[in-house]
């Protein structure tokens, strides 16, 4: 691990869900760079157990058992940075919830608890931090876990949406805060965590050797001032690939009349753009209108 990095060295930083997987690897990797750390966690005896780790060998750390998804205690979580370490530098918005479910297995109380921690908890807990960042005048760093599964995924629909309102709320907050010296950056991990041990398919494609720990050396790069001029950026690591993930953007051609009716709607789909369908999801499936030009089995374009 890289021990060089500018400005973690005392710096606070508040890390969300601590008490395991990416969020304790994220904890105890600040700590041994020289950051004081409150690893939080709804559940206290882990985020207890993350700190005492860190304690044990020689690092700083503190305990929180609030839970992100209600403000005031999120307000409570920063305000134990300050009064515990005097200040806060940094936040890794981690804390998280997932399920697989088909769209019509889909039930309201579990669609609202996973948006309760996963958008609102981010939401409460950054909002929380960005006062306190604000009213220090030092700026500082926030880190929002996203996921590969906000472009869409199978079975992640609700999830999939959580991590997309992260990447929306880490571009504008971006755009907000860089007058106020406060970055804000993304990651889309994939580490080997209880969260891919529910599902046989993100088995499949996350081997145990595929540890939190690799994954921390981004999140603390980020954080640092290293990544100074870094800021409104989705990163994915999932072990060995680490790359940007594109921001979605208003594609070329703009069609331009005074008016759209549904006539003229369904004759730009027919004339234009079913040669500009996008291909859909992470694992970008062809629109069913373009798949007759691209499957194997179709019939060559044949010139006269
Ligand atoms: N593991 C992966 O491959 C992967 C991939 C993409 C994104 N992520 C994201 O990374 C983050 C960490 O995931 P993980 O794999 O370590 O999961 P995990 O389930 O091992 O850990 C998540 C932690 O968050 C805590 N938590 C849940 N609700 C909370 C609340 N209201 N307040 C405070 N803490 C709360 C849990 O108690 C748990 O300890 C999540 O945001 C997840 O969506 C993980």
């Amino acid at each position: 691990m890289n021990m060089q990095l500018a400005g973690l060295q005392d710096r606070a930083v508040v890390v969300t869900g601590a008490g395991r997987g990416l969020g304790e690897a994220f904890a105890v990797h600040l700590a041994h760079a020289g950051a004081r750390v409150i690893a939080n966690d709804v559940d206290l005896e882990l985020a207890e157990r993350t700190a005492a780790n860190i304690r044990d060998h020689g690092g700083q750390a503190v305990a929180s058992g609030h839970s992100v998804t209600d403000p005031a205690q999120a307000q409570e979580l920063v305000q134990l940075c300050v009064d515990e370490f005097g200040s806060i530098d940094g936040l890794v918005n981690n804390a998280g919830l997932n399920y697989e479910a088909l769209p019509w297995q889909e039930e309201p109380d579990q669609m609202r608890e996973l948006i309760e921690v996963n958008v609102l908890g981010v939401m409460y807990t950054g909002v929380a931090a960005i006062k306190a960042m604000t009213a220090q005048g030092t700026g500082g760093a926030i880190v929002n876990i996203s996921s590969g599964a906000s472009l869409g995924q199978r079975k992640l629909g609700v999830y999939a949406a959580s991590k997309g309102a992260v990447a929306s709320l880490t571009y504008s907050w971006a755009l907000d805060l860089e007058e106020v010296g406060i970055r804000v950056n993304a990651v889309c991990p994939l580490a080997h965590t209880r969260m891919v041990w529910k599902s046989e398919r993100s088995l499949r494609n996350c081997p145990p050797d595929r540890t939190p720990s690799r994954i921390a050396p981004l999140v603390l790069f980020l954080l640092s001032d290293d990544a100074e001029g870094i800021t409104g950026q989705l990163v994915r690591c999932n072990g060995p690939q680490l790359h940007i993930i594109g921001q979605p953007y208003l594609k070329a051609p703009i069609l331009e009349r005074q008016t759209w009716d549904t006539e003229t709607v369904r004759r730009a789909f027919d004339e234009v753009f079913s040669a500009h369908l996008e291909p859909y999801g992470l694992e970008k499936r062809v629109p069913p209108r373009l798949r007759k030009w691209t499957e194997s089995t179709s019939t060559p374009l044949r010139t006269a």
